[in-house]
């Protein structure tokens, strides 16, 4: 029931730590892998890498607010592989100028910052989801998998804008869940993925000193999750070809925590 081999995956944010992990997942699965995103020079190689490995992939060149260069990027993909069942949108993160920094309060919060970081998270996972959504609707099979966050549930502090993307997401998770199996059937289902807290480059600055040691806040977040560290990129692999396998085919609109026990701890 695991059995992924021979599926279609798109992955935005392909080469990103998270996306690219999925992704070396997935091709070891047997699953074609179209890595999507805005820089040739990261996405070829990985996709040549991803060839190598077993399967084929190939890099699709568009950013997730793009809605003309995603359509080109589907179009593509279908024409070379015929089908789109998997879509994880993993592109996104925080953004420096949206965070409220210890020595600031919510009088500093600087709108355009907030914007930006709820446009790329979630109209970022909004137009792909549709762009992919479309084509799976047509084939009435199709799993999507969105990145939520341990900010959408509890408050983490000073990523203000970040966390209210990510609770966004959450909810247009299930909105899509039962528009999908309302609209098109239980073969299309969308679900999430929230993962607690792994060293990337959109966080690298909040969790890391400049030497490479864990900053204050990172040990705090260890403080904070039971299983006292954070987490590695590949204890994400589970959750996605649980999603993306039949393995999950009576499951839609959940999102599921893969945080060592952060968000279940109260802290005490
Ligand atoms: N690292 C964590 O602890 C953590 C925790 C929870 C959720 N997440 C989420 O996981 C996802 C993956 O992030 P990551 O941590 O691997 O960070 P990352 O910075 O390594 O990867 C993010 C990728 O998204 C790409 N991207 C950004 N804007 C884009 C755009 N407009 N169009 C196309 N691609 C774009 C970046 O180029 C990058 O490759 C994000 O949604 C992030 O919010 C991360």
């Amino acid at each position: 029931m695991f059995d992924i081999k021979g599926k279609v995956a798109v992955i935005t944010g392909g080469y990103g730590v998270l996306g690219a992990s999925m992704a070396r997942c997935l091709a070891e699965q047997g699953v074609h892998v179209a890595i999507v995103g805005r820089k040739p020079e990261k996405g070829e190689p990985l996709a040549t890498e991803l060839s190598a490995i077993g399967a084929e992939a190939i890099f699709c060149q568009a950013d997730v607010l793009d809605r003309d260069a995603l359509v080109a990027a589907r179009e593509a993909i279908v024409a070379k592989w015929g089908s789109v069942d998997v879509l994880i949108n993993a592109a996104g993160g925080n953004m420096p100028g949206a965070t409220i920094m210890p020595d600031k309060s919510f009088l500093d919060i600087d709108f355009a910052a907030f914007n930006g970081v709820m446009n790329l998270n979630l109209m970022g996972t909004v137009i792909p989801t549709v762009i992919f959504g479309e084509q799976m609707a047509k084939q009435k099979k199709g799993s999507i998998i969105n990145i939520s966050s341990m900010t959408a549930q509890s408050v983490v502090t000073r990523v203000v804008g970040y966390s209210a993307s990510k609770a966004a997401i959450d909810n247009f998770t299930r909105w899509m869940a039962v528009e999908m199996a309302k609209k098109v059937g239980e073969g299309v289902r969308v679900n999430a993925i929230a993962p607690g807290f792994f060293i990337t480059e959109q966080n690298r600055t909040l969790m890391t000193n400049p030497d490479g040691s864990l900053s204050d806040r990172a040990k705090d977040v260890v403080r904070a999750t039971p299983f006292g560290r954070l987490g590695e990129a590949d204890e994400l692999h589970g959750a996605v070809v649980f999603y993306a396998s039949d393995a999950s085919k009576f499951i839609t609109g959940t999102v599921l925590p893969v945080d060592g026990g952060f968000s279940i701890f109260s802290g005490v």
